[in-house]
């Protein structure tokens, strides 16, 4: 399993198999994803933590153009459909999916979820994908919350894709406890240093999960790197 970093949220999840799921894909308006042509992303799933433009503002021409299934909340459904994009799975917090390549569970994230024409968005969710070579915890956007203790008592995780860039998500601090309540000492750090808000010292962020036993990893925008670690 790979992962590919687009910049802040967005990413891709290559299996083995070739089937390559597509996390919130907010590029084009990213200034640190200038070397990331949307024509070039290729996706079989689309999935979507939550409505914010910063998560799904690319989402409608990709599902459009590579006919990927998007999965995301009932609300975000509703507006993709009425944009045209029309080969969703509606879910809801707690749901799980049996997929062609595994599972797909939607989990508890505290966060708030407006499309950005003003439009509900529902809840906002982060995505647990289990499959026969791995199982891995994206959060999406969310405060470090309770409910991820849940997550360790039906899954062991072989990797964690985190926010920490503070503000609008949880910070280093909170996501290094995060990581202990989801078990998991192999962690991706994403949402950082998109905006003014939001940016980190990534030594320092690195050298305080490796002081409480955690590899974080800060991948580059455009880079590939395996997503589970020995
Ligand atoms: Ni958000
Ligand atoms: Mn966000």
């Amino acid at each position: 399993m790979t992962f590919t970093y687009y910049g802040h949220s967005c990413f891709a999840i290559t299996l083995p198999s070739g089937e390559r799921l597509l996390f919130d894909p907010f590029i084009t308006p990213n200034p640190l994803a200038v070397g990331i042509a949307l024509d070039d992303i290729t996706a079989d799933y689309i999935l979507l933590s939550h409505g914010h433009a910063d998560h799904v503002a690319d989402a409608v021409p990709l599902a459009k153009r590579t006919g990927a299934l998007v999965i995301c909340a009932w609300e975000v459904y509703q507006w993709l459909e009425k944009q045209g994009a029309t080969n969703v799975r509606p879910m809801n917090t707690g749901g799980t999916w049996r997929a062609p390549f595994g599972t797909v569970q939607c989990v508890v994230a505290q966060h708030s979820s407006g499309l950005p024409d003003g439009t509900y968005g529902g809840n906002p969710m982060g995505f647990v994908v289990a499959t026969s070579t791995g199982t891995c915890y994206y959060a999406g956007d969310t405060a470090l919350t309770l409910d991820m203790q849940l997550i360790p008592r039906r899954y062991r995780l072989d990797a964690a894709i985190l926010p920490i860039g503070d503000n609008f998500t949880m910070g280093v601090e909170d996501a290094i406890v995060a990581a202990e309540y989801v078990a998991c000492s192999n962690i991706i750090g994403v949402h950082f240093d998109t905006f003014d808000l939001i940016r980190i010292d990534h030594e320092a962020a690195i050298a305080s999960f490796a002081a409480r036993g955690f590899t974080l990893r800060l991948p580059t925008v455009g880079a590939t790197i395996p997503l589970l670690m020995d």
